[in-house]
């Protein structure tokens, strides 16, 4: 089996995935069309040479002008079950979305038709596919902490169908103190909280969100590699890292895969993931991202297991799907090792 057949088999959860991040270049133009959205682009050939980023916010001035082309809950819809669809193909058994109200709230699109939309299709992807979902809403943390707190607001009528919040966008200048206040509020209301951090921030960034923020998992993470005090606390946490080594690239956030802080931490007992962040954009989904963390460290059918398992220990699920999603893994690592072993009996 190549470490291609092996990562497509290998079941895992993606918990770093942006939904206006996966919006494939034809899907775009369709949604453009079918909005009337004057766009600057008019193939897909244009919108892929127009995907070269300098760094984060480079990118975020596309990503956010892109979002106009969502108008209707359809839309929403559509864009969700591509992903979702995607997903599974590539043995994802659970993922956890990102959405940003404020980016299309800012716009006059109602938050119905945001959540219809993006609830409407995991509902069915899961009885099509048997995929299970769960949703993050996100803040933009160049936006100020009372606009965070009156999306919570917004968002009342669905605080059923949330996971958690999180904290996105531009990094630098915006600590996550800014949104103390924000996040300590969803805690109190029950929910799950993550944040971006250490993406292109300082270590002092991670620190803060795991300590101040509270939160249970950190997106990116990877500047805690410059404190190693940090690193230790992390991995005697078992923290987890949602950790997005092809958006990194493109992002310039390294020059090459080999110098992404993931192997790093995960041989220091991190509880390190892998996930595509905005696919569409980075031009990977999450297979491509763990067969290029396999080409750049070399890594073994047991270090990729490892990765997919460390997915559901972070997963916000319940224990027994836990359980049944590490046996499915272990199941698939026997299988695919098992013949080379006897082998070499
Ligand atoms: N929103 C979408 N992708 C993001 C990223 N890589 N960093 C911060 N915010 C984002
Ligand atoms: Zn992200």
């Amino acid at each position: 089996m190549t470490p291609e057949q092996f990562v497509a088999g290998l079941p895992k959860a993606e918990l770093h995935m942006h939904v206006e991040g996966s919006i494939e270049p034809d899907l775009f133009l369709r949604l453009a069309r079918r909005n009337g959205v004057a766009i600057r682009w008019s193939t897909e050939e244009e919108l892929r040479a127009a995907y070269r980023f300098s760094d984060l916010q480079d990118f975020l001035d596309l990503y956010y002008d892109g979002c106009r082309v969502l108008v209707r809950a359809q839309d929403f819809h559509d864009v969700t079950r591509a992903y979702m669809r995607r997903a599974h193909a590539d043995s994802v058994l659970h993922c956890e979305l990102f959405f940003g109200p404020q980016g299309h709230t800012s716009r006059g699109v109602p938050i119905a038709a945001v959540m219809d939309g993006v609830l409407g299709a995991m509902e069915e992807a899961r009885a099509q596919d048997g995929i299970t979902g769960g949703l993050i809403a996100v803040a933009q943390r160049h936006r100020s902490e009372e606009e965070a707190l009156a999306m919570l607001d917004e968002l009342a009528p669905w605080h059923e169908r949330l996971l958690g919040f999180g904290l996105g966008g531009a990094e630098v200048g915006n600590p996550p103190a800014k949104f103390a206040r924000f996040f300590e509020r969803c805690r109190t209301l029950g929910f799950k909280v993550v944040a971006h951090a250490g993406e292109e921030g300082p270590a002092a960034y991670v620190r803060e969100s795991v300590e101040l923020l509270q939160v249970q998992r950190v997106d990116h993470g990877n500047a805690c590699v410059d404190d190693a005090a940090l690193v230790s606390e992390l991995a005697r946490r078992r923290m987890p890292l949602t950790m997005c080594p092809l958006s990194n690239l493109k992002l310039q956030v390294i020059d090459s895969v080999a110098e992404h802080p993931l192997k790093r931490l995960l041989d220091a007992g991190l509880c390190v993931t892998v996930n595509s962040d905005d696919p569409s954009y980075f031009g990977g989904y999450v297979n491509d991202n763990y067969l290029a963390c396999q080409q750049a460290f070399g890594l073994s059918r047991q270090d990729l297991a490892q990765l997919a398992r460390n997915s559901f220990e972070a997963a916000f699920i319940p224990q027994e799907q836990r359980l049944a999603a590490f046996a499915q893994v272990d199941d698939w690592l026997a299988r695919a090792v098992g013949p080379e072993l006897e082998a070499k009996e």
